[in-house]
């Protein structure tokens, strides 16, 4: 793939958008090669997902202006469906993806970002919807996704203004779990960048969740999503069938028989490895 990267680190695969010279801004070659990139996945050895964008400066910097700036109406719809399909993939894949976000994350960056579970980032990051200051809507979801994830009066606000926020206030109205700054060291060297760091953070983060139990995260994740979807009713029905959908697996058995071996004799094996089964 030209613009797309893969990478795997044990049960975590590091998806990378490698189109540095154009900040990483997503034209319809990048769109197709993520959703190539994501349906060659295999889940039977990958239980996590970092998706980033090369370099320090961009994660990505939107849409690609310059593909969109002929499109018909047609064609900006079609534009639109073919970032939206790519983005609900993400959305609902069956493992976690994390948004470890490494500058602008603006229009489609912002955007990709919320398609993801969790979002960290680097304290260079910016996000914003800039799109109506180009004369179109945010086109790739942000319309629907920012207003779920922040709130509709501040989702509202972003895209109306076209405002871009830098990463404290991304993690403050809670677009952001956490951020990432440089280490610096006595002498004022940087012994480590916010891209680095962001990175490590990240990975320790997908490790932590690939070594838990997989079928009980894939079921926590549709859970989730499926339940932010409908009414309460519904939604605890979707968990109670995914919830006992867990049981009579090996790892529900595990799991369950590591606590009460502990309980037992604290010396115990107390790290259980999950099989996925
Ligand atoms: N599309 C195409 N190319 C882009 C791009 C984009 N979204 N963003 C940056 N680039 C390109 C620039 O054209 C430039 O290429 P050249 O060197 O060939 O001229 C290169 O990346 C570097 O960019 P700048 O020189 O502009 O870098 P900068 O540091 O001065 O500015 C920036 C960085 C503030 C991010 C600026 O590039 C910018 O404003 N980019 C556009 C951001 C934007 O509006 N994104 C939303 C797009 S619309 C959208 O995404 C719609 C949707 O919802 C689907």
């Amino acid at each position: 793939m030209e613009f797309v990267k893969y990478e795997q680190k044990d049960m975590v695969g590091i998806i990378t958008i490698d189109r540095e010279k154009a900040l990483n801004a997503l034209n319809s070659q990048v769109l197709d090669e993520l959703g190539e990139t994501f349906d060659a996945v295999d889940l039977n050895t990958t239980r996590c997902l970092i998706l980033t964008g090369a370099g320090e400066k961009s994660f990505v910097a939107g849409a690609d202006i310059g593909e969109m700036s002929t499109l018909t109406k047609a064609e900006g719809t079609a534009f639109g469906k073919k970032g939206n399909d790519v983005f609900l993939k993400i959305e609902s894949f069956p493992i976690p993806v994390i948004a470890a976000v490494n500058g602008f994350a603006l229009g489609g960056g912002c955007e990709i970002s919320m398609s993801c579970d969790i979002r960290i980032c680097s304290d260079n990051a910016m996000f914003g919807q800039p799109e109506v200051g180009l004369g179109i809507t945010p086109g790739f979801g942000g319309t629907q996704r920012l207003a779920r994830l922040i709130g509709a009066g501040m989702a509202k606000q972003m895209i109306y203004t076209a405002r871009n926020i830098k990463a404290d206030e991304a993690k403050r109205i809670g677009l952001v779990n956490e951020v990432y700054s440089a280490t610096v060291d006595e002498a004022g060297n940087v012994t480590a960048t916010a891209k680095e760091n962001l990175m490590a953070a990240a990975l320790k983060m997908a490790s932590g969740i690939a070594a838990q139990a997989p079928i009980a995260v894939r079921n926590c994740k549709k859970a989730i999503n499926e339940g932010l979807q409908v009414d309460i009713e519904k939604a605890v029905a979707i968990e109670e069938d995914l919830f006992g959908a867990c049981f009579e697996t090996e790892d529900q058995r595990a799991g369950m028989g590591n606590f009460l071996k502990k309980k037992d004799d604290p010396t115990k094996v107390k790290v259980v490895e999950f099989k996925n089964a």
